[in-house]
């Protein structure tokens, strides 16, 4: 089957905002007062239950703080996420009646843990309650999502809520959102936009990917030409990135940049406001071009002229010269200077896709696997990554690694090897990131690691999330929004002391075939709601059919808020059969439950009077279909075209 592809966006968005539009006049009508009925919580509670009555809240809440102080972070971002929803709130005394109480516990609640909450809309007023600051955090998050999705936009007088309760708590601790910011880089502001996503959602660690072949986006006073050559490289953004012509001699590297000690300060800050951890990630020992383009002394090969990567660079074969002690020394100043720009307990050390070729190769790395009794150049990597976490553990911190830190004799670059999961170099503190699938992680978990899965089959947000030929071109592979709901780190069935080591799991967004923040977030939304869901949400609370519904009310929220989404879900999917030498039966479907499908075989655009789509039909070789998906009233995305073979 062939398609062509007529991209009816314009139409979709005509369509919503006449929708949104519509809405808002009514709304004037009758003095912007709004009913919320439905509760559309993304992750999905623990507990949640409705009852009959309401409460209504009007422009200017009062709202009083029990336990917390008003100058803490929540109750400063409280007030000012209630003023940019268009409501006045005055802060009163807390034994006043008061429209939206914040209660931080003196008496823990054990149910709820660190991390949960408990909310209740009652005919009297909203409490939102916690033993933590970012249990109130998140119980605010959940009421926020209870106002209607354009609160940001439409200034209502009152708005009524179902009376209801809601108790809730996350089923991981960890919950990541990782950004790549070295195959493209992503500016300070671009950055806060993308934690404000984060926090809606409640995924509470950012795992900020700063180094790489393609560019070093860290500040260093003691390594300068880390910035000065390592973080630039020769613009290529005008071509495909998978056609990208190699740097010519004498080029001038235009695009990049790093992040100053200032920015840093304030992303980490930010986060912290929004109960979100930064995890730098500096890569060691391979997939370092940036390094070793600024310092070619650090390579097992000084006089080869490393250069910032560019476009597809496969194998990685840039790696820092294991035998050579400046290089420990080298590792050893930048990570001091990374312990000082970051709180976090945690540090990511890369550790994936290390070529050893130049090892294999280098009198030096040899001559340290014979000094250190190695059994070669795997053990030789573990060897690099004992050092660092040793020097790191001095400092108060815990490595994470990729899968491959557990590696011995197998695995390494190769990703399609196994790995051997018991590395007797490897100090059990260190936590594993899965993310050549679940076993890897399932096998550190059973050798004693705390894990993190990110599966590339379900976590990897830089694969298509649609059938390619509508899509923009993607690194490849394919996660639905479906498929990244069925994630889950625990499969059904592990051992208990196993599943006790999995701390949760992560979205990975890698920058190869993204290159503004518009698209980072295309790629990103909704499928980080699926992940979110998949994190925070108990196994037996996941519903796809009603997450599926929740989905498009929170695609208006992120429309409100200036997101950009995919809508991929309602690329339309096929299955043929023969039924003779000229005829196929057609069955089409998308992954929505209750998508109306409309469509023409005479080569007229579809409208929502053409035929309706019912059930299997049968169509001649050679007939075009075009097919127009309606879901909730609204024309999504596309025409898709299609001639059936
Ligand atoms: C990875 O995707 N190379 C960790
Ligand atoms: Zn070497």
């Amino acid at each position: 089957m062939e398609q062509s592809m007529n991209h009816n966006r314009v139409r979709m968005c005509v369509a919503r905002l006449s929708l949104l539009l519509l809405s808002a006049v009514l709304l004037a009508g009758c003095g912007h007062k709004a009913t919320v009925t439905e509760l559309n919580i993304v992750p999905e509670p623990v507990f949640m239950v409705k009852k009959d009555g309401s409460y209504t809240l009007g422009a200017n809440p009062s709202v009083c703080m029990v336990g917390l102080g008003q100058n803490s972070p929540t109750a400063k971002y409280v007030m000012k996420s209630l003023r940019s929803a268009h409501l006045h709130p005055s802060l009163v005394a807390a034994d006043d009646d008061c429209d939206i109480k914040l209660v931080l516990n003196d008496t823990v609640n054990t149910e709820i843990g660190d991390e949960g909450y408990l909310l209740e809309v009652r005919p009297t007023g909203i409490s939102l309650s916690a033993n933590t600051e970012v249990g109130l955090f998140y119980a605010y998050q959940t009421l926020i999502q209870m106002l209607p999705a354009d609160v940001l936009k439409v200034r209502y007088s009152s708005v009524s809520l179902p009376e209801c309760t809601i108790l809730d708590y996350p089923r991981f601790e960890w919950r990541g959102t990782h950004l790549d910011v070295c195959r493209h880089f992503f500016g300070a502001k671009s950055v806060k936009k993308y934690l404000d996503v984060m926090a809606l959602y409640k995924m509470n660690k950012f795992h900020w990917h700063l180094t790489d072949d393609h560019g070093w986006r860290l500040p260093s006073e003691r390594w300068p030409r880390l910035n000065t050559v390592g973080s630039w490289r020769v613009d290529r953004d005008d071509q495909p990135w998978g056609e990208a012509d190699p740097p010519r001699e004498g080029e001038r590297t235009t695009y990049g940049g790093f992040y100053t000690r200032e920015e840093i300060a304030d992303i980490v800050q930010y986060a912290a406001e929004r109960g979100i951890e930064v995890i730098p990630e500096i890569e060691l020992p391979g997939h370092s071009s940036a390094i070793l383009a600024a310092y070619p002394q650090l390579a097992c090969d000084p006089d080869y002229p490393y250069t910032v990567a560019i476009g597809p660079y496969w194998p990685p074969k840039a790696i820092l010269c294991a035998g050579n002690d400046s290089v420990l020394t080298f590792l050893d100043e930048v990570l001091d200077e990374v312990c000082d720009l970051f709180p976090s307990r945690y540090i990511h050390i890369g550790g994936d896709e290390a070529w050893k070729g130049n090892w294999e190769q280098c009198p030096r790395c040899q001559r340290r696997i014979r000094t250190e009794h190695l059994s070669g150049e795997e053990q030789l990597q573990s060897w690099v990554v004992s050092h660092v976490q040793r020097h790191l553990a001095e400092r108060g911190k815990t490595i994470i690694g990729w899968d491959e830190i557990m590696g011995l004799e197998d695995g390494g670059w190769d990703i399609s090897r196994p790995v051997k999961a018991n590395n007797p170099l490897l100090d059990k503190d260190a936590v594993v990131m899965s993310w050549r699938g679940l076993q890897p992680g399932l096998d550190a978990a059973r050798a004693g690691h705390r894990v993190i899965m990110c599966p590339t089959d379900y976590c990897y947000l830089d694969y298509y999330q649609a059938d390619p030929r509508y899509q923009p071109p993607a690194i490849g592979g394919m996660i639905t929004l479906q498929k990244a709901y069925a994630f889950d780190p625990v499969p059904m069935g592990t051992n208990s002391h196993v599943a006790a080591n999995v701390v949760g799991g992560q979205a990975n967004l890698w920058t190869e075939f993204i290159n503004t923040p518009h698209h980072a977030e295309y790629m990103l939304l909704p499928r980080l709601l699926a992940i979110s869901e998949s994190l925070w949400s108990q196994r037996e609370r996941k519903d796809w059919g009603r997450f599926r519904r929740k989905v498009e009310e929170q695609k208006d929220r992120l429309q409100a808020k200036g997101y950009n989404y995919c809508e991929g879900s309602f690329t339309p999917r096929f299955t043929a059969r023969r039924v003779d030498d000229n005829t196929m039966n057609i069955a089409i479907s998308t992954e929505v439950p209750n998508t109306y499908i409309f469509y023409t075989t005479d080569s007229t655009t579809p409208t929502r009077q053409s035929a309706i789509y019912l059930g299997p039909i049968n169509l001649e070789r050679g007939t075009h279909i075009k097919i127009l998906p309606v879901y909730k009233d609204i024309e999504r995305d596309s025409v898709y075209e299609f001639v059936i073979k």
